[in-house]
């Protein structure tokens, strides 16, 4: 979802350099003599490693493969990195805390994630610091965008087949859309960031008013009852922090850059892929 809204950002950003998009059929980062020899034969001098095991309540039942590729995976990437003397820039998330600040989550606040995804995306942070010189490690959250599976196309989905959608009303962050994100990660190489930096649309909701604004703007909110439920009520595998927004401070002092509110970011992204969104068979949407 966000690597093919990075890949056409960096190539207007960067007009006269070669940009190159690489999808798990091109590169398993499990195999990883293969992966180092593809990375170390490209040569590339920035390596941008968004490819992860991103189901978390997968990552919850399969502890192996989310360690294999959200860890082992990383360090591979890190290693081939450092080989080239590549700049890493890595993606992680705001699932390594866990949730009991209550306030805004600064880069310096100490992790403690409560999901094996989190964990196994933390242990990726911890290589990327270990093996490469002036990584950049960009913890963001809650993403939808134009490409993938997301909340946003999930919502309208069900909306068109149920009559009541049951959303958790007990966890709080910002829904980030991939297109801003990949803009922010652009400014930040050109600033040349190093370190920690969180990265996500501005102001703060639950999953169910984001649910409901999704909704509204749609024009579907009449059409099907939306029920506020709790976490614990869902039941879902893996546990996730009732509070994860994030500080974006950092970034506005490292590049002048504040990413616009979460709502406005959502009309935007309806407004623009409305066609795609709502058609249900076409795939290149979800
Ligand atoms: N989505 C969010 O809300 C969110 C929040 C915070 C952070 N992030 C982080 O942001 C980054 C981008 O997320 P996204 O939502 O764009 O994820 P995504 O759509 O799931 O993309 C991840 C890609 O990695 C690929 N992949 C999985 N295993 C791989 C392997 N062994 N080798 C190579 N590629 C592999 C996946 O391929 P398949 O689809 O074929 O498995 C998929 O194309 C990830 O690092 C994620 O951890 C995401």
């Amino acid at each position: 979802m966000l690597g093919r809204d990075l890949v056409g950002v960096l190539h207007s950003s960067y007009p006269d350099d070669e940009v190159v998009g690489w999808d798990i059929e091109e590169i398993d980062i499990q195999k990883q003599e293969e992966s180092l020899f593809r990375i170390e034969k490209l040569r590339p001098d920035i390596l941008i490693h968004v490819a992860a095991y991103t189901d978390v309540d997968g990552c919850e039942r399969n502890e192996e493969k989310a360690f294999a590729v959200n860890a082992e995976g990383t360090k591979c990437v890190a290693l081939a990195a450092s080989r080239c003397r590549a700049k890493v820039v890595y993606l992680s998330t705001d699932y390594v805390f866990d949730g009991n600040k209550m306030e805004p989550y600064a880069e310096s606040d100490l992790p403690h994630p409560l999901n094996v995804y989190g964990r196994s995306k933390l242990q990726g942070e911890q290589y990327v610091q270990e093996l490469v010189k002036n990584g950049l490690i960009i913890r963001t959250q809650w993403l939808y965008g134009r490409y993938g599976k997301n909340f946003v196309a999930s919502i309208l989905q069900q909306a068109r087949e149920k009559k009541a959608l049951s959303i958790v009303n007990d966890q709080i962050g910002s829904p980030t859309y991939t297109a801003d994100l990949a803009k922010a990660i652009s400014v930040l190489i050109q600033f040349d960031a190093q370190g920690i930096f969180h990265v996500a649309n501005s102001d703060r909701c639950t999953w169910y008013a984001f649910g409901q604004a999704i909704l509204n703007l749609s024009g579907m909110m009449n059409e099907v009852k939306v029920i506020p439920i709790s976490s614990e009520e869902l039941g879902r595998p893996a546990v996730r922090p009732s509070y994860s927004v994030f500080n974006c401070q950092k970034l506005k002092e490292k590049t002048g850059l504040t990413l616009r509110s979460w709502s406005e970011a959502l009309k935007d992204y309806l407004a623009t892929y409305r066609k795609t969104i709502d058609d249900p068979d076409n795939s290149e949407g979800r």
